[in-house]
């Protein structure tokens, strides 16, 4: 959408209405250029309201992250994240990846307002939604090899997890390896990416995508069934709350993950899987590798399947899991 918009949305988040005249003039736009932007916002998927005569207002209030807010709370919570916001990016994960070789310190974040073109396992795009989103990657290094950080995405679930249900969000679940469900659709998911050797030290880029309110447009671009934090709360968190909580938690994760692996969470990962006991496929690049009853997961996060031949185990990979 580019920074004059967000420049512009700032003005308009609070819902109210302002002047085209007021608003062309601290921005340094003509009439046209003030209605070039607005078109560039409605592209986005927001409603502004032309009021004749007396302005533009947004169809609804925009929860935009408070910076203030996130500071405070951040250092609240961890000496040891330095987090950055950008109004947009292409994708958090890929702008820290960039960072990190460049030599950026453990525990730096990014995050952003709107993420154009955010990317899921195996390829698949994650969309996000001006204000109803929140997405963000946290860069951290392990002392451990990145052959060690098998079980990392479904520890960071659970820290994911946690963080939610803290906020009042009812019914949260997850799905090996990388998702996070609510009554049978997708709520959010976490992207790693590893880098370093076998045996270490390495580094993860942690990315984590929650829907914390889906309008009508991002819910088209989704294409399959999700859901949001509102459809499961009583009281709204505002974006600014749900990183917060989501990065005290996964952080405190990250840290245990480090020193004793994926073990401590197996548990409080078995009593929010939704699938245990289900049939379900395994399928790789499109190909069927195995099929099976779910058991559970091991102490590394491997799934554990039961099928004729007994109990097998598979790692993560480029694995994708479905019902049967
Ligand atoms: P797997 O079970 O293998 O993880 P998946 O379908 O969950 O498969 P992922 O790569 O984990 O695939 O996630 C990306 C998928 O999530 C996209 O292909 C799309 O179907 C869906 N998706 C994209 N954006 C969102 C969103 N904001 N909320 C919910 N689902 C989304
Ligand atoms: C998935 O379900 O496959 C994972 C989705 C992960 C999305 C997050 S949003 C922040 C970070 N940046 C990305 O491009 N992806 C992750």
């Amino acid at each position: 959408m580019g920074t004059a918009s967000f420049s512009l949305l700032r003005m308009l988040a609070d819902g109210g209405l302002h002047s085209g005249e007021r608003l062309g003039r601290a921005l340094g736009l003509s009439r046209s250029g003030l209605w070039n932007l607005i078109r560039r916002i409605e592209a986005s998927g927001l409603r502004v309201l032309k009021v004749r005569g007396r302005g533009y207002r947004l169809a609804e209030a925009l929860d935009l992250f408070e910076l203030d807010a996130l500071a405070a709370g951040l250092k609240k919570i961890s000496p040891e994240l330095c987090i950055e916001v950008l109004d947009e990016c292409p994708s958090t994960n890929t702008v820290l990846a960039e960072r990190a070789a460049a030599g950026a310190p453990h525990g730096t974040v990014l995050a952003c307002e709107y993420q154009s073109a955010g990317r899921g396992r195996r390829g698949h795009s994650w969309v996000s939604a001006v204000g109803g989103s929140v997405a963000f990657s946290i860069l951290w290094r392990f002392p451990r090899g990145a052959g060690a950080l098998g079980g990392l995405s479904l520890a960071a679930a659970v820290g994911a997890a946690k963080a939610l249900e803290r906020l009042g969000t009812q019914g949260v679940a997850v799905k090996w390896p990388n998702d996070l469900y609510c009554e049978g659709r997708k709520l959010g998911g976490i992207l790693i990416e590893s880098s370093g050797a076998i045996v270490g030290p390495s580094a993860a880029i942690v990315g984590v995508g929650i829907n914390v309110r889906l309008g009508a447009h991002a819910r088209d671009r989704i294409g399959v069934p999700a859901t949001d934090i509102a459809s499961h709360c009583e009281a709204t968190p505002s974006r600014t709350t749900v990183l917060v909580a989501a990065l005290e938690s996964i952080a405190g994760v990250l840290a245990r993950f480090s020193r004793e692996g994926f073990a401590p969470f197996r548990e409080e990962w078995l009593q929010r899987h939704a699938w245990t006991g289900r049939r379900v496929a395994l399928s790789q690049a499109g190909r069927r590798v195995a099929e099976g009853k779910v058991v559970g997961v091991a102490e590394d996060g491997a799934l554990m399947l039961a099928s004729v031949g007994g109990i097998e185990r598979f790692h993560i990979g480029e694995l994708s899991l479905r019902p049967e």
